[in-house]
């Protein structure tokens, strides 16, 4: 193999920077060419491609977003767009790809590889962590701590108005965000799509917090939750009596910012571990860590195996809530 190609595609996430120097360098130091692909599977259709050199991913460790920008692309979704998408590949003299992003990266990158044998390997760059064969993507660590941060500004003004806050985190249909949001921030309820909890319920137990001398309190809500998102929860709850609430969705600032160590250290891993990947023959697998090992998992389990929820660390949480 001489020449590899990048590219980041789905939901940015701090730390696709890094990984993408850890690529472009990784693969120069083995002494192949590096195609950057612009973004996502838009730009590989669209045929925007550019050299990559030692320069082109200098000073840009720190930085979140990613400087190949990223893309949905609904073409890509069809198999006349991967087969277009196979040519413009093979016309550029590319002959493996990197692609980091979450599961709808790794579906098309998987049927990329199936339908025409092109060697992929996959990158978890996602900041909802709800990719198998990881025990984190990149980006979920810095998103939790972005979170955290607004988690504890929000407790000052909750504590001094006496104040219930719903507080809405990201994290698509999996409520690993919230989790590690809700214990680390010490959550009095944390709702996620994983576990059914009622308005009812809701309810009741933020009255006997009341009836225990709670005087404020913060309730983490994933945003795939069942009951809705936090502005339609918290409406619920006040129609039930005369709780003052307020409901905060925190949104894309989740996304944004410096990437934290851990995510750059994983970040920096998984690139390296891609291109020896690659260049090991290996084709349409993810790298990714578990228990601090790089391991390599078939592409469709990333998304058709259930990562397990903390199911322990949400009832721990309950718990030292109560
Ligand atoms: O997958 C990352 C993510 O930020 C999810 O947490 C969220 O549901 C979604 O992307 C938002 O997508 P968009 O940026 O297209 O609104």
């Amino acid at each position: 193999m001489k020449t590899i190609g990048v590219l980041t595609s789905g939901g940015d996430a701090p730390g696709m920077n890094a990984c993408l120097r850890a690529v472009v360098r990784m693969a120069l130091h083995h002494g192949l060419r590096v195609v950057g692909i612009g973004r996502g599977y838009v730009g590989l259709l669209n045929r925007e491609f550019v050299d990559m050199n030692h320069a082109s991913v200098s000073n840009i460790i720190h930085l979140g977003g990613t400087i190949l920008k990223t893309g949905r692309s609904p073409e890509f979704c069809r198999p006349e767009g991967r087969a277009a998408a196979a040519s413009a590949l093979r016309e550029a003299g590319i002959e493996g790809l990197v692609a980091i992003g979450g599961d709808g990266t790794f579906r098309g990158a998987d049927a990329l590889w199936r339908e025409h044998d092109f060697p992929v390997i996959g990158v978890p760059g996602t900041i909802d962590n709800d990719v198998y064969g990881t025990d984190a993507t990149i980006g979920f660590d810095t998103a939790v701590n972005i979170a955290l941060e607004a988690i504890d500004r929000i407790r000052d003004t909750a504590t001094s108005h006496d104040r219930l806050f719903f507080v809405e985190v990201m994290g698509r249909q999996a409520g690993f965000i919230a989790l590690a949001v809700g214990a680390a921030g010490g959550a009095e309820m944390i709702l996620v799509p994983e576990l059914e909890v009622s308005i009812q319920e809701i309810y009741e137990t933020i009255e006997s917090g009341v009836e225990r001398g709670k005087t404020s309190s913060i309730i983490v809500v994933a945003e795939g939750d069942e009951e809705g998102g936090a502005l339609d929860i918290a409406h619920a709850i006040r129609s039930m009596g005369s709780l003052e609430c307020r409901a905060t969705i925190l949104g894309h600032t989740q996304r944004g910012g410096h990437p934290t160590y851990r995510d750059r250290i994983l970040a920096t891993e998984l690139g390296a571990a891609a291109v020896a990947a690659l260049l090991e023959g290996e084709a349409g697998k993810m790298v990714g860590e578990v228990d601090n090992e790089v391991v390599r998992t078939p592409l469709p389990e990333t998304w058709g195996k259930r990562k397990p929820f903390d199911q322990r660390l949400y009832e721990l949480a309950r718990v030292l809530a109560a």
